[in-house]
């Protein structure tokens, strides 16, 4: 592993991020239709839902799509064409073909049941390493990191660098020397990089972060010469 991953994990364990973020997101988590009503199917259908469109509209659509198909034993009686139909609008097609080909492996191979190792999710189609993260993450509370671009994001500005996916998952792991919820801190990541670390004008001033937030001290900086450009022009 590198030095600097090494050194990050000490970082960001060092500066309680992982308490931080996990208290930021007892106050101010998102209530979502998936998280009310927590079960695997549930975790599963959001997930994949998720992989191309955004919490607002799946919010809007899920419950449409539960009232016929409620659980994975629903899918034994019914056709892909109804799947089809009833994910109409929401586009990125094969995700629903995949999604009525891999429920039939969980019916089939796992006894309706939504395995709980890395290996078996990757092998369903449909589910590749950010998917089985987060089921790993949200659906059984294992030790597992779904990295998306948000998430990234807000590692990568605390720290002031570039990584690859896998080495955010060695500087989370890394900050986490207790066992915690592993659930909830995937959660958390989440909703604060949507929320409060947004792509476009953060909200640094807010942010539980900012005192050790390399990107925040930038941004203060800039504004720091912003303002005494400013003072030199008035
Ligand atoms: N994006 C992908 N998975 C998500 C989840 N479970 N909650 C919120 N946003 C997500």
């Amino acid at each position: 592993m590198k030095s600097n991953v090494i050194e990050l994990g000490e970082f960001f364990h060092k500066n309680k991020f992982i308490p931080l973020i996990l208290h930021w997101f007892k106050i101010n988590q998102r209530n979502l239709y998936w998280r009310r009503n927590r079960d695997l199917y549930l975790t599963y259908l959001s997930e994949i839902m998720l992989q191309q469109t955004t919490v607002k509209t799946v919010e809007n659509k899920i419950l449409e799509i539960i009232n016929i198909f409620p659980n994975f034993n629903s899918f034994k009686n019914k056709k892909l064409e109804q799947l089809l139909k009833v994910w109409s609008g929401l586009g990125y097609y094969n995700r629903a073909v995949n999604l009525f080909k891999a429920v039939t492996i969980i019916n089939s191979k796992f006894n309706g049941v939504l395995p709980d190792n890395r290996d078996s999710l990757i092998s369903l189609p449909g589910v590749g390493t950010y998917t089985s993260s987060a089921i790993l993450a949200i659906g059984h509370n294992q030790k597992a990191f779904p990295i998306d671009v948000n998430v990234k994001r807000l590692v990568e500005r605390i720290s002031g660098a570039e990584f690859k996916d896998k080495e955010i998952e060695s500087i989370l792991s890394l900050a986490c020397k207790k066992k915690i919820s592993y659930r909830s801190l995937a959660e958390s990541m989440m909703d604060f990089s949507s929320i409060i670390c947004k792509k476009n004008n953060p909200d640094c001033d807010i942010c539980k972060f900012s005192n050790f937030c390399k990107s925040a001290f930038q941004k203060f900086e800039n504004n720091q010469n912003t303002k005494k450009i400013n003072k030199k022009i008035d």
